[in-house]
């Protein structure tokens, strides 16, 4: 199947809603199992979270690492309104996590990360090299680096599929939107010519479950 394009941003109130309140447990507790095993002496204490959404990674990262500070950062308004809800309710991570309303390029942000994450970005991108370049021009020599996303399936047979298997309690909008991230991902061959591509070398890709790559290395 040939990938199909789905809109950028999340900036639907309705959408935002219904993505911020779903259960995601399941990849998010996988994210951060994958960090700390392909990182285990790595010690973050600048990390950036592109596209952040309602930031539930970034605040379970930073509870993970509690010498942290962490920015996630995303470019839909209707999403952060969630991240910053879910920041009031963990007042005790205040001062180390922030969430800032940016869109990638970041023209505004410096080198000055030594971890980068990005969870379920990648797909959203109609150029994937904007996702590399930011993370190569954000990350100290040495940072590591985790991006985790959906891999697009053969057919729209097994698209429905996944939908069915993970969403079929969902609202009709989730499973809209979660058809179309699978039909918008890319493969784990696509992903390795983008990491060529972006001279990202030493980056390894892995499929770590039915519907997830993971892509990591250090710069
Ligand atoms: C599927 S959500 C993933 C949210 C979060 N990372 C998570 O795992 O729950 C993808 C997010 O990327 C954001 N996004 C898409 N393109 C972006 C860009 N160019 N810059 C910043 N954020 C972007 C969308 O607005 C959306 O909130």
């Amino acid at each position: 199947m040939e990938r199909i394009l789905e809109p950028e941003l999340m900036d639907d109130p309705e959408q935002a809603h219904a993505y911020a309140h779903a259960d995601f447990s399941e990849a998010n507790g996988l994210f951060l199992k994958l960090f700390a095993h392909y990182f285990p002496r790595h010690t973050p204490k600048r990390a950036i979270d592109l596209g952040c959404g309602p930031g539930e990674i970034t605040l379970s990262f930073a509870e993970c690492y509690a010498n942290c500070y962490i920015l996630g950062i995303d470019g839909a308004k209707a999403m952060l309104h969630f991240a910053y809800q879910n920041l009031y309710s963990r007042p005790q991570l205040k001062d180390r996590v922030e969430f800032r309303h940016v869109r990638l390029p970041a023209h505004s942000l410096s080198r000055n990360y030594d971890t980068l994450l990005s969870n379920s970005l990648l797909h959203h991108l109609p150029d994937p090299q904007l996702l590399w370049h930011e993370i190569r021009r954000l990350g100290h020599a040495g940072a590591a680096v985790l991006v985790m996303d959906l891999e697009r399936p053969a057919n729209p047979d097994e698209a429905q599929a996944l939908v069915i298997r993970y969403a079929a309690q969902e609202p009709e909008i989730l499973r809209r939107d979660f058809c179309n991230s699978l039909c918008a991902a890319f493969t784990a061959n696509e992903i390795q010519a983008q990491l060529t591509q972006a001279g990202l070398v030493g980056f390894q890709v892995e499929k770590v479950s039915d519907r997830h790559l993971a892509i990591y290395g250090r710069l």
